[in-house]
């Protein structure tokens, strides 16, 4: 479902409420009730007009057809352009994770503002982004199979800023000799456990010794370590985050300086989330953080709380929306719409309806999103209606489309693919 520890989306919930209306009120803008025969343009109708890269229609956002994915375009440029300051203030370079996105135009978009290159979940996904140009990447999950060792080996041949991260000793072994088989010198990160048990070696000698057997393997280049603390990301409030955080990885610290001082190349000691994102640069010796919620936002991030606001997570606006369709308005305090699990998934929290602060929306059903006006008797939804939703988690839920809409103000002003759309392999 999520990357994060279910102790920690059950957090997020508790506090979401609260947060929710926080954020609801500050947010302001009402999008909703709108007119009932707008046109519905196609998913391929979209891509036609786009076809040579630049929009050769005047089409709403209010004239999509529904359910589609929509990016706010100013947002999303000031979530990029507030992501590069902090880095370049804080003295910490970003590797922004592309499992978020998924899309090559948002990789380009990271790395023309300065970032060191992207991280991938698979090496599928990488394959994807080195197709659209995007030539740094570090893939941040071990391959274990021959066949996807093979893969990123391949990968490895067509692209030298590829590099592959590994966990044990055995899939050292493997890596090295398909690289050998194949003629080239493979880039490799030790994927360190922050103390989550879900991937990576254990802090200090585990660590340092797989190192070390790497950077004498054939075929094989150790670059230095991953450490990424996803049970940290949505701790909720910054001061406990922080702590938390900074506490954590001081071993990692440790295991790096271990690292430095049996004369292994540490460049690159990666690690850190849109959570974490201006707390990392104080963990010693790391070197980029690979944020990726932070282009997007989403409804569990919001209700962790950050620095300055401390309940509502707002250093990054919620940019990413939902664009649903009401499909009947007939009974009392409620009204059904086309954006359920699969537009939206199930998870929680809850999608939030933009614009509203006493409705509640529910994505629990396949094909039919839930509205419900609570104790709002002024809310009366027509059928044809579009609201737009802030959804609940960004990954899996761009994972759902094949394009999303750059929407400036109210008009589409670009169709983009999210070319590793399903590429979970
Ligand atoms: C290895 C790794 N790095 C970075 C991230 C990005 O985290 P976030 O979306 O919280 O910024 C993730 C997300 O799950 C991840 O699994």
């Amino acid at each position: 479902m999520i990357d994060i520890p279910i102790e920690r989306s059950e957090a997020s919930m508790t506090s979401n409420s609260i947060s929710r209306r926080r954020f609801l009120q500050a947010s302001g803008a009402a999008a909703i009730g709108l007119p009932s025969l707008a046109r519905g343009y196609t998913a391929s109708e979209m891509r036609g007009f786009y076809a040579n890269g630049e929009m050769s229609a005047n089409v709403s956002k209010w004239e999509l057809d529904t359910p589609a994915l929509c990016v706010d375009l100013d947002l999303l440029e000031a979530n990029l352009d507030h992501m590069a300051s902090t880095m370049t203030a804080n003295g910490i370079a970003s590797r922004p994770h592309a499992k978020t996105h998924k899309c090559p135009t948002i990789a380009h978009m990271q790395m023309d503002r300065g970032s060191v290159g992207i991280c991938t979940a698979k090496v599928s996904e990488a394959e994807a982004m080195f197709q659209n140009g995007i030539d740094q990447i570090l893939n941040t999950t071990g391959n274990v199979t021959p066949t996807k060792i093979r893969r990123a080996m391949n990968l490895r041949a067509q692209c030298p800023g590829f590099i592959q991260a590994t966990d044990s000793e055995p899939n050292a072994r493997l890596l090295s000799e398909a690289a050998v088989a194949m003629g080239i010198t493979a880039d490799v990160v030790v994927d360190v456990d922050p103390g989550i048990r879900r991937t990576g070696t254990p802090f200090g000698q585990p660590s340092l010794q797989l190192a070390q057997l790497i950077d004498q393997l054939p075929g094989l280049n150790f670059r230095g370590m991953l450490c990424y603390d996803a049970a940290a990301q949505h701790v909720v409030g910054f001061q406990t985050r922080k702590a938390q955080t900074l506490e954590r990885m001081v071993q990692a610290t440790d295991t790096l300086e271990l690292m430095q001082r049996s004369g292994l190349n540490t460049e690159i000691f990666s690690g850190g989330g849109t959570g974490t994102y201006n707390i990392d640069h104080e963990t010693k010796g790391m070197t980029d953080v690979q944020v990726g919620s932070y282009v997007f936002m989403d409804a569990q991030y919001i209700a962790i709380g950050g620095e300055e606001d401390i309940e509502v997570y707002s250093d990054f606006a919620t940019s990413l929306t939902v664009m649903t369709t009401v499909l009947n308005d007939q009974y009392e305090g409620r009204a059904t719409s086309d954006a359920g699990a699969k537009a939206c998934t199930i998870n929680q929290p809850w999608p939030i309806v933009k614009g509203e602060s006493n409705i509640t929306y529910r994505s629990g059903s396949d094909e039919f999103g839930t509205i419900l006006y609570g104790d709002d008797p002024s809310r009366n939804y027509k059928v044809g209606d579009k609201l737009e939703v802030i959804v609940s988690h960004c990954d899996p839920v761009v994972n759902l489309y094949d394009q999303m809409y750059a929407i400036r103000g109210d008009k589409v002003e670009a169709v983009w693919p999210i070319s590793a759309r399903g590429m979970s392999a």
